[in-house]
């Protein structure tokens, strides 16, 4: 199979590239026959059949991205670099990713594990099909596409790292667990906060975690600001380091001390609420008590009063 560093890119004036695929080419500037690229070692240029000088190089893996099929959403290159960095993938790596999509993270990963194998799991079998014609167009032969939804497991052992683009990463924590290695690297992908927030509490103390926003941007440097247009936004990653596999036991074990002694501590607030009602209760009945009497003793002291104006009233009368 022919790799993509024997291929042919050809860049014109204005630095649009154009890959060579065997056959005449019909560009902007006029056509350029194939065996004119042939013949033209990389470094060299060739002319279309107006004259405009076009040069002719291999392609590098930032241009094998660019220029692949896209079917779902494809992670841009400054996303796959993060995750190659923080998963500190290198030669040999054992990595594990899903879903496929259009296989573009995996030409980058395949390009930084060869001669390692990037296992890739895909539940779509019209994505596994774009990401299988784009490997072989682009002569990527260490990337194996598996039909299989990894929120039901992973089947490979002894991983560097799992890497997740896809809907529910958190799913897929229980299984990862199990086949990182130890110091392995669990990275998920998503394009919104409230994604990342969810994979991020459901990822226990077995790991050590950050998250990051994916940010890169352009500037323009003929007027030297930052360019007008740009990606703005393509997503956050979180990265989780398996530091430990047996602390899930540990965790829940301190889960249920802390449930039983928040527990207890509503109970000790329940009972003195209690006895605050009781003591207002109390109090109540007391303010009742006096205030009756206090009733009954003026309405004596009224009739006592009453009384005694009768007898006056009935002396005056007499005398
Ligand atoms: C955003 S795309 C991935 C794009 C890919 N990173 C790329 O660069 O081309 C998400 C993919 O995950 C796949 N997918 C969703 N749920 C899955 C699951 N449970 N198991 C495997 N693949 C899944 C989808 O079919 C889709 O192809």
């Amino acid at each position: 199979m022919k790799m993509f560093t024997d291929m042919k890119i050809l860049i014109d004036p204005k630095g649009r590239k154009y890959i060579f695929k065997g056959e005449d080419m019909h560009t902007k500037d006029g056509m350029i026959k194939a065996d004119e690229i042939n013949n033209c070692d990389v470094g060299g240029t060739v002319k279309t059949h107006m004259g405009t000088e076009y040069a002719v190089i291999h392609p590098n893996i930032t241009d094998i991205m660019q220029k692949a099929r896209r079917g779902p959403q494809a992670i841009t290159l400054k996303d796959a670099s993060l995750i190659v960095g923080y998963a500190n993938l290198h030669f040999g790596s054992k990595v594990l990713n899903s879903g496929t999509g259009s296989g573009i993270l995996d030409i980058f990963l395949a390009h930084i594990v060869y001669p390692e194998k990037v296992i890739s799991y895909e539940i779509r079998d019209d994505f596994a099909k774009i990401a299988g014609k784009n490997f072989e167009r682009f002569g990527i032969d260490n990337v194996e596409i598996k039909m299989k939804n990894i929120y039901e497991g992973i089947d490979e052992e002894n991983l560097d790292a799992v890497i997740l683009d896809l809907p529910e990463p958190w799913l897929v924590i229980p299984h990862a667990v199990k086949k990182l290695k130890i110091g392995g690297i669990l990275i998920s992908f998503s394009p919104s906060i409230e994604q990342s927030k969810k994979f991020h509490d459901a990822l226990n103390i077995n790991f050590l975690q950050e998250t990051y926003e994916c940010v890169l941007r352009d500037w323009d440097m003929k007027v030297v600001r930052p360019c007008s247009r740009m990606i703005a936004h393509t997503g956050f990653i979180t990265v989780a380091r398996l530091i430990s596999r047996n602390k899930e036991v540990k965790k829940s074990e301190e889960e249920q001390k802390d449930v039983k002694e928040s527990e207890e501590e509503k109970e000790d607030v329940k009972e003195s609420e209690e006895e605050k009602k009781d003591v207002k209760s109390e109090n109540r009945d007391e303010q009742t008590d006096i205030k009756s009497e206090n009733n009954e003793a003026q309405t004596d002291v009224e009739k006592e009063n009453d009384e005694a104006q009768t007898d006056i009233e009935s002396e005056n009368k007499e005398v």
